[in-house]
C-alpha cells in the first residue's frame, strides 16, 4: 500500500480509492470496496487489467521483454540450471544448496513410480485418446491412491512430499500415456537417472534396448522445461488459482490448469504451429497467402505462434529457444524443412505493418516445436510437455493462494438477458 491515492468521480460524486505498488514498481488501484462504495463494478473482458493476487513468484514487463523466477533473470537461468533446480527455486523460493538440490532429486527418484493398480486404467482409454484428456484424468487418479495429498494444510515434509509425487508421477502418467497410444509395454521409470533422461527412457526404451539421452538432447529438454516452468497469471496458472481458491486439493487444481493449457491459444499453440508449418509447406502457396487470411477480420485464422497478452515487443523465451533451435540442429546433425518455413515466415510477419502495429512477435510457442521435433518428441505430446515443465509454477501459485488466505475467485457480470417476465406453463405454449 503507497500514500497514493486514486479518485473516481461518478455523477459529479468523487471517490478515492487505495494504490498498490510492487516491488517493481507496477501500480495498483484497489477496487475491491468498487461496488459496496459506488454500485457500480469494473468490466475487464478477459481480465487483461485486472490484478488478481499479489505474488512473489515470478516477475514479467511484457514492454521490455524481461522474465524472472523470484528475481533471477530467465536468460541466466535458461543458460546454467537444470530444470529440477529450477523447479526448487520457484517452489520454494531460494536456489537450492547441494544438499538441498540432493535431496530433492532423491525425493523425485523415490516417487517417480505410478502404483501398479493405476498403471491398469491406462488401458481403459481409447488408443486415440488426447494425451491432455489422459493427463487431466489421470492426475485426479493418482490422488485416490495417495490419498494423504489431498491435505491442502500439509506443511513442512508432508507438503515437500506431494509437490515430489506430482512433479515426478506427471512425468510417468505422460510417458505411459505415448506408450499406450503406441501399443509399447510400459517402461517403468529407473531412478538412477536424472529427471529428463527418465522421462525420455519411459518414453523411448525397449524391453531389451534402454533409450540413453544424449547430453545434447537431454540439455534440449531440460532448456524447453525450464523455459516453460512459470509465466505469472496465465489462463492456466489462473485457473489453477480459481479452481484453488474453493480450498480445492492440488491435483484437482492442475488437473483444471491442464484443461486450461490444452485449448490452441495458450499451450496448444506449440503443436497447432507445427501444423501451421506444414501446410504452408505443402500447400505451395507463398506466405503472403497465410498473412492475408490471418489479417482478414472475415476470417477465423491466425498466425499460430504469434502474438501475447503481455509482451509488446518481444517474448524472451522465444529468442532463447529460436537460438538453441539452431545449435540442437547442428548437434544432432539434422535438418528440419520446417525451421525454414519458419524463418521465413517470421521474416515477412516483422515487416507486415498489421503485425507492426500490433506488436504481434514470435511467442515460446513459434520455435518450441521445432526443439520437441529434433529430439524426438510426437507432435500430440507437445503440449503435455508444456504441462510438464509448468507444473512447478501452478504447484508455487496453488501453494501462494492458501499461504495468503485468498478469498474465493467469484467475478461479477453485467446481466444483458430478459427482465422479469411471467412463467408460461407448458400446456400454454
Ligand atoms: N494472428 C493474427 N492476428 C492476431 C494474432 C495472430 N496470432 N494475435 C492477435 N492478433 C490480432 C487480433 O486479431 C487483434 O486485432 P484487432 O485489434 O484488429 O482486433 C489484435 O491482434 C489483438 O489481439 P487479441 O486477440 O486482442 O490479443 P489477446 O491478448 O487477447 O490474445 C493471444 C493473445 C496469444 C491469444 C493471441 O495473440 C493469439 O491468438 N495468438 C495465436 C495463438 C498463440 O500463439 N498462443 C500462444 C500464446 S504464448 C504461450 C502461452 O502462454 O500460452
Amino acid at each position: 500500500m503507497t500514500d497514493e491515492t486514486a479518485t473516481l468521480t461518478i455523477a459529479g460524486k468523487s471517490y478515492e480509492f487505495e494504490v498498490y505498488t510492487g516491488t517493481e514498481n507496477e501500480r495498483a488501484i484497489d477496487f475491491q470496496k468498487l461496488r459496496s462504495q459506488t454500485g457500480y463494478i469494473t468490466m475487464d473482458q478477459g481480465y487483461g487489467n485486472t490484478g488478481s493476487c499479489f505474488s512473489s513468484i515470478t516477475y514479467v514487463d511484457g514492454a521490455k521483454g524481461i522474465l524472472r523466477y523470484r528475481g533471477y533473470p530467465i536468460e541466466e537461468i535458461a543458460e546454467q540450471a537444470t530444470f529440477v533446480e529450477v523447479a526448487y527455486l520457484i517452489l520454494y523460493g531460494e536456489l537450492p544448496d547441494p544438499r538441498q538440490l540432493a535431496n530433492f532429486r532423491a525425493n523425485l527418484a523415490e516417487h517417480a513410480q505410478l502404483h501398479t493398480s493405476l498403471e491398469h486404467h491406462f488401458s481403459g482409454f481409447p488408443k486415440d485418446a488426447p494425451p491432455m484428456a489422459i493427463l487431466s484424468a489421470m492426475l485426479n487418479l493418482v490422488s485416490c491412491f495417495h490419498p494423504e495429498v489431498l491435505d491442502v494444510h500439509a506443511e513442512g515434509p508432508g507438503f515437500d512430499r506431494t509437490v515430489a509425487l506430482l512433479l515426478s508421477k506427471v512425468r510417468a502418467i505422460a510417458a505411459f500415456s505415448y506408450r499406450m497410444a503406441t501399443g509399447k509395454p510400459l517402461m517403468h521409470p529407473n531412478p538412477n537417472l536424472s529427471y529428463c533422461s527418465n522421462f525420455l527412457h519411459m518414453m523411448f526404451s525397449e524391453p531389451y534396448r534402454e533409450f540413453i539421452a544424449t547430453p545434447v538432447v537431454e540439455r534440449a529438454l531440460n532448456l524447453f522445461l525450464v523455459l516453460h516452468a512459470d509465466h505469472e497469471q496465465n489462463c492456466s496458472t489462473s485457473t489453477v488459482r480459481v479452481v484453488g481458491s474453493s480450498r480445492a486439493n492440488l491435483f484437482s487444481s492442475v488437473s483444471a490448469g491442464v484443461c486450461a493449457l490444452w485449448g490452441p491459444l495458450h499451450g496448444g499453440a506449440n503443436a497447432a504451429v507445427i501444423r501451421m508449418l506444414e501446410e504452408i509447406k505443402t500447400s505451395g502457396k507463398p506466405i503472403s497467402h497465410y498473412l492475408e487470411m490471418a489479417k482478414d477480420k472475415n476470417n477465423d485464422y491466425r498466425l499460430m505462434g504469434f502474438g501475447h497478452r503481455v509482451y509488446k515487443n518481444f517474448d524472451p523465451r522465444s529468442l532463447i529457444l529460436k537460438k538453441r533451435v539452431y545449435a540442437v540442429l547442428e548437434e544432432l546433425q539434422q535438418e528440419d524443412p520446417l525451421l525454414e518455413v519458419a524463418l521465413e515466415l517470421e521474416e515477412k510477419t516483422l515487416k507486415d505493418d498489421y503485425f507492426v502495429e500490433r506488436n504481434l512477435y514470435p511467442n515460446i510457442d513459434f520455435y518450441s516445436g521445432i526443439l520437441l521435433r529434433a529430439i524426438g518428441i510426437p507432435l500430440n505430446m507437445y503440449t503435455v510437455m508444456f504441462a510438464i515443465g509448468r507444473m512447478p509454477g501452478w504447484i508455487a501459485n496453488w501453494r501462494e493462494l492458501l499461504e495468503h488466505n485468498q478469498r474465493i475467485s467469484r467475478p461479477r457480470q453485467i446481466y444483458t438477458g430478459e427482465t422479469t417476465r411471467p412463467f408460461v406453463p407448458l400446456a400454454q405454449r
